[in-house]
């Protein structure tokens, strides 16, 4: 009996050392202090033996017990303070990793065109005035020269605001920058040089060139004087700054209510030059902007006399100013959100 308890003893103090974490340990606990386990049932057996055997037996029976599980105390806790340490080794800061980058955004490429068309204008001596978005239809209509019957409107579909704020219809979302010039012409006398930049609405099936919400910038040049060949010239100067000294501009007649006369300006293809392709439809022409002298009726609508003052005005789209900067066929890319698009314009 003395023999098998000393080799018990060496095989659980040898797999006791073998165990290397809290689960082996328990394992290891079962196998020789558990209720089955080697020394419970070493014990047990102790009654069964001849009598002169048995004190001897037993004593050592109870000394392999108590040593047992002692060394088994004194390793659960070596093992659990080596797990402690492990997490927390798992969860430290290493201070020698480099750090992360932040996420450096840019702007817009449609306030980066934005921007440019200001300071262009803004060279030639234009302040800069920003209207409201939601507008009185008297302003965006009205007072531009087209009452409530005028076939313009058709053009110029868009979105009407509810009631309690609008009524029968006499609030809507801008479908152009235009009353703005009306806001100005309230605001100041001339001489007026400004330029108004801001978000348009109209009711519109969106396609690569249509989206319901877009940007412009109004011109309004209002003084003594003024003539078509300030137009041309402002404006000629415009398309030259953006997109190059060697820009060849046409005006051809286009009728607006609030302008007379009213005139399209065209630039040569950036694209062909002139001869023709897709990008100008093989016109070699690009439409850029309606411009026209302010009509002699919105003049008066404002309180300014035409027989003293005269002035020209303008609006263009910053998108179709942006696409052909940077060769971009679908105006619905500016508003999709897709990064992998945006990202193309960091400046
Ligand atoms: N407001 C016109 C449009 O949105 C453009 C324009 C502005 C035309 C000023 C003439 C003068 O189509």
């Amino acid at each position: 009996m003395l023999e098998k308890i000393k080799s018990l003893r060496e095989k659980a103090i040898q797999e006791l050392e073998a165990s290397a974490d809290s689960n082996s340990l328990e394992e290891w606990k079962r196998t020789y202090l558990g209720k089955k386990g080697f020394v419970t049932q070493l014990l047990r057996q102790i009654g069964s033996l001849p009598p002169e055997e048995r004190p001897k037996a037993g004593e050592a029976a109870n000394l392999l017990r108590d040593e047992l599980t002692q060394l088994y105390e004194e390793k659960a806790s070596a093992i659990k303070e080596a797990e402690r340490l492990q997490a927390a080794k798992a969860q430290a800061i290493d201070v020698t990793l480099p750090g992360r980058r932040p996420q450096i955004g840019a702007l817009h490429p449609v306030t980066q065109t934005l921007r440019e068309i200001i300071e262009i204008f803004s060279r030639m001596g234009f302040g800069v005035y920003e209207g409201p978005e939601v507008e009185w239809d008297e302003y965006n209509f009205g007072l531009l020269n087209i009452p409530p019957e005028h076939p313009a409107r058709d053009m110029w579909d868009t979105l009407y605001i509810a009631p309690p704020y609008g009524k029968d219809g006499n609030m809507l979302l801008r479908t152009h920058t235009s009353p703005d010039q009306i806001r100005v012409m309230e605001l100041t006398k001339p001489p007026i040089r400004v330029v108004v930049p801001g978000r348009c609405y109209r009711h519109e099936a969106t396609d690569a060139s249509h989206e319901w919400m877009f940007y412009q910038v109004e011109g309004l040049a209002v003084d003594k004087g003024i003539t078509m060949a300030h137009l041309k010239g402002v404006l000629t100067t415009f398309v030259r700054e953006m997109f190059g000294k060697e820009r060849k501009v046409r005006f051809r007649c286009d009728y607006f209510p609030f302008v007379e006369p009213g005139a399209d300006m065209a630039m040569d293809c950036i694209v062909c030059g002139g001869k023709g392709c897709r990008v100008c439809k093989f016109t070699g022409w690009l439409e850029i902007l309606g411009a026209g002298m302010v009509h002699p009726q919105v003049l008066r609508n404002v309180g300014i006399d035409p027989n003293i003052y005269t002035g020209f005005a303008f609006g263009m789209g910053v998108e179709r100013i942006a696409m052909l900067k940077h060769k971009i066929d679908d105006i619905r890319y500016f508003y999709a959100n897709d990064l992998r698009f945006l990202k193309q314009f960091r400046a």
